[in-house]
């Protein structure tokens, strides 16, 4: 796959202004704000199948951290990856009981071709900043490649770029982005995500962060308390169920091939019932923390996932 076709995760206030109204293909109206407002539950949003390869069984993902990340800032990343593939995530006792990560991630077995593991291998530092500051998209591939690859086996290389890291088109119009590589004897694909704390939060950490434009609702308390940090795992959990269900452009997508609209990305914004744009929906709020989530992981990590498409029902899926 020589050609770089890039799933964007697009603003998302933008999103609710100009791309909504495509979902129906029919040219956008003088006033789409407010036609959306009815759009979010009723558009029907249609994932098709394009015929190509998905990333199914198990997949390692390693990752590499390009610039400084806390370990507190790791192990919230981390335990989200692990919590994709443990289904006995621990209930604590003083809470309702949630869905599980574990369940969210479950809906990608939904696509053809069966379940998808994800397995953590291995991880691999870069504090030095040795590319620099400023990181071009041609330099996301050779940076996501640093992170080791287990032969034969289907990989994805996540690259995860620190707050003071300035990634071309980050912020402009993409929270993260994955990438074909290879189909060999395992399948490889590239994926980026920045954190957007110090550049973007308005855009890429809503709704834990006053979104830049658009309809105004209070920001949500981000349930491992790192707003930045918080905002890559909803922008990772797009970012993965695309790279998984259309990792080389011809799997499951809606609209146009260089702009498609993927798993979760053609439902963005919407984390649980009765999301409208700006509202992302009811979720559950931890009473001791005032934090908003809507699922739960490996050591009792919190989060709050997207919305994912259900080929099932043809209806894009929250967690509550
Ligand atoms: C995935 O890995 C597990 C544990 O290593 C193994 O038991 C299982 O057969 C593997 N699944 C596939 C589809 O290769
Ligand atoms: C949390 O607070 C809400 C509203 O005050 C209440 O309805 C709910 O029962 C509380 N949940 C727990 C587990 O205490
Ligand atoms: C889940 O991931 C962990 C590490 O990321 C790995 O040790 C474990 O084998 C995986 N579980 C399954 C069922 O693949
Ligand atoms: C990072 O830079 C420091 C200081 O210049 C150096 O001592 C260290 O070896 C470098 N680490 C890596 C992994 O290059």
């Amino acid at each position: 796959m020589g050609h770089k076709n890039t799933f964007t995760l697009t603003f998302l206030v933008i999103t609710f202004i100009f791309l909504l109204p495509v979902f129906s293909n029919t040219p956008p109206k003088a006033t789409p704000f407010k036609r959306m407002l009815a759009l979010v539950q009723q558009e029907p949003v249609i994932l098709k199948y394009h015929n190509g390869p998905l990333l199914k069984g198990n997949v390692t993902v390693s990752v590499h951290w390009y610039g400084h990340f806390t370990p507190t800032q790791r192990s919230i990343i981390i335990d989200f990856f692990q919590s994709l593939n443990t289904s006995s995530a621990t209930h604590q006792h003083h809470h309702p009981p949630s869905p599980s990560a574990f369940s969210w991630w479950q809906t990608t077995a939904t696509y053809r071709g069966g379940p998808c593991t994800l397995i953590v291998g291995d991880q691999t530092l870069d504090d030095n900043y040795s590319l620099g500051k400023t990181i071009k998209t041609t330099e996301l591939i050779s940076l996501a490649s640093k992170s080791k690859k287990t032969s034969n086996s289907n990989n994805i290389h996540v690259l995860l770029t620190a707050s003071d890291v300035e990634v071309e088109d980050f912020c402009m119009n993409q929270c993260g982005t994955h990438l074909p590589g290879r189909v060999e004897k395992g399948k490889t694909v590239y994926a980026w995500v920045g954190n957007p704390m110090s550049q973007c939060p308005g855009e890429c950490a809503w709704p834990f962060h006053q979104p830049l434009y658009g309809p105004q609702s209070p920001p949500l308390v981000a349930p491992n308390g790192d707003v930045g940090v918080d905002g890559m795992v909803i922008s990772l959990a797009t970012v993965l169920a695309g790279a998984v269900t259309n990792p080389f452009s011809n799997g499951y997508y809606q609209g146009v091939e260089s702009a498609p609209l993927e798993a979760v990305s053609a439902c963005t914004g919407i984390f649980g019932k009765d999301a409208y744009p700006g509202y992302p929906g009811n979720v559950l709020v931890d009473n001791t923390t005032g934090a908003s989530y809507n699922a739960v992981g490996v050591n009792g990590r919190k989060f709050l996932l997207p919305a994912m498409w259900d080929p099932i029902t043809s209806k894009c899926k929250a967690l509550v």
